[in-house]
């Protein structure tokens, strides 16, 4: 599936630019409405069910308060209610990972996550993973490696990334293909993914 060029770039923008807004939140939006339906109109928070709770949710360093029903995932509060629409729903059944976030640092699968058990934690999405226009050098990587087709599955491996060089799981390609196993790429762009993980491990192997 093609990728739909940003309209916030310039029309003479090169390939290497629309992959760098791929794996940035700006560039997440600008293909969300693509591939997938929810992504594109992303609901205010509003008091759906009679018995909402009060949520407050730490996530990427702020604090935000909702009203949610109770049976609202993790993936639901951030894509719905916080329009981080980063974060991809694929399958909602955790078996794709294009869901992953971070929960204290480690990976969680979005969709399988209640947003109220996830009070008190902290969240870090991909929109919160660089800090300010510095790109984290794992994102650096996927875009100096090709790592992506569509892009629908970048934020998860991304964040599943993260946690593998983190976790001390980056070692080595076939350790990483391991532990990588739970997030899916229909592309087949595995070979380039964990080319990029591996270089970012190896640069700093204490990850991060
Ligand atoms: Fe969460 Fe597929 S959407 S694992
Ligand atoms: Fe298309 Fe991974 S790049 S699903």
């Amino acid at each position: 599936m093609p990728v739909e060029r940003d309209p916030h770039l310039p029309r003479d923008a090169g390939r290497r630019d629309v992959l760098k807004a791929s794996v940035t939140a700006g560039g997440a939006a600008a293909v969300a409405p693509l591939l997938s339906p929810t992504a594109a109109g992303a609901k205010p928070d509003r008091a759906a069910a009679p018995n909402a709770v009060a949520v407050t949710l730490r996530v990427n360093g702020e604090d935000r308060r909702l009203t949610l029903d109770p049976r609202t995932t993790l993936l639901d509060a951030l894509r719905e209610h916080l329009q981080l629409t980063g974060s991809k729903k694929g399958c909602g059944l955790g078996q794709c990972g294009a869901c992953t976030v971070l929960l204290d640092g480690k990976r969680v699968k979005a969709c399988l996550w209640l947003a109220a058990l996830a009070e008190g934690r902290e969240i870090t999405t991909i929109e919160g993973l660089g800090r300010g226009d510095q790109l984290h050098p794992l994102q650096a990587a996927f875009i100096e490696r090709d790592a992506f087709q569509c892009g629908y599955c970048t934020s998860g491996q991304i964040m599943a990334g993260v946690a593998c060089i983190a976790e001390g799981h980056a070692g080595s390609a076939q350790e990483i293909r391991e532990w990588m196993s739970g997030n899916i790429c229909r592309c087949g762009a595995y070979d380039h993914i964990v080319a990029a993980i591996h270089d970012t491990a190896r640069k700093a192997p204490q990850g991060g």
